[in-house]
């Protein structure tokens, strides 16, 4: 498996929307708007790769100097629970911390509270509902 970086638009870009498609939209209902992916253009693009084969990504958007935040965490169907989830979390994080940024947090669905809190991710505010009535908390982590 290799992790990696990708850029915006390419073929790589291209299997990552297929899978953030099929595991974080398809199963809600809901699409991308076009304004949606204009963000991806100047966001940190991760995945995981096995030669051509996608196997999970995630994106990390700048906040502000101190934070990022971690979105569209996603592993394919057939190799969810195997540790890639693990491997992509660790390598967003070393990343973030050599861009230099001290706080990364996200918008956690509560079905995956609790991948995020084996990482030390604490809950900081109230339960609250986007995508598709889809129930969340707000978690955070300083990075050292
Ligand atoms: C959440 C997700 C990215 C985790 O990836 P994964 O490859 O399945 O996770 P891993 O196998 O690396 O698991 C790492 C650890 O987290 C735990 N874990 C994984 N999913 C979990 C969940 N939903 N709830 C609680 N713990 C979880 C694993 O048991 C494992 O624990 P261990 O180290 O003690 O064995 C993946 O399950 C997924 O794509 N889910 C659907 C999409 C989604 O909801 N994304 C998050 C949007 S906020």
């Amino acid at each position: 498996m290799a992790l990696k970086q990708i850029d915006y638009g390419t073929a790589e870009y291209k299997e990552m929307l297929k899978l953030r498609n099929e595991i974080l939209r398809k199963p809600l209902g809901i699409t991308f708007s076009p304004e949606e992916l204009e963000k991806d253009k100047t966001d940190i693009l991760i995945a995981a790769f096995d030669d051509d084969e996608i196997l999970g990504c995630c994106i990390l958007s700048h906040l502000d100097n101190n934070t990022l935040r971690l979105r569209q965490m996603a592993v394919q169907k057939n190799l969810q629970g195997k540790g890639i989830g693990d491997s992509i979390m660790t390598f967003a994080e070393n990343l973030a911390r050599d861009k230099g940024y001290k706080i990364l947090m996200m918008h956690a669905r509560d079905t995956v509270l609790g991948f995020y809190e084996k990482f030390g991710y604490k809950i900081t505010g109230n339960q609250f509902f986007e995508l598709n009535n889809t129930p969340h908390h707000i978690m955070e982590k300083a990075l050292r």
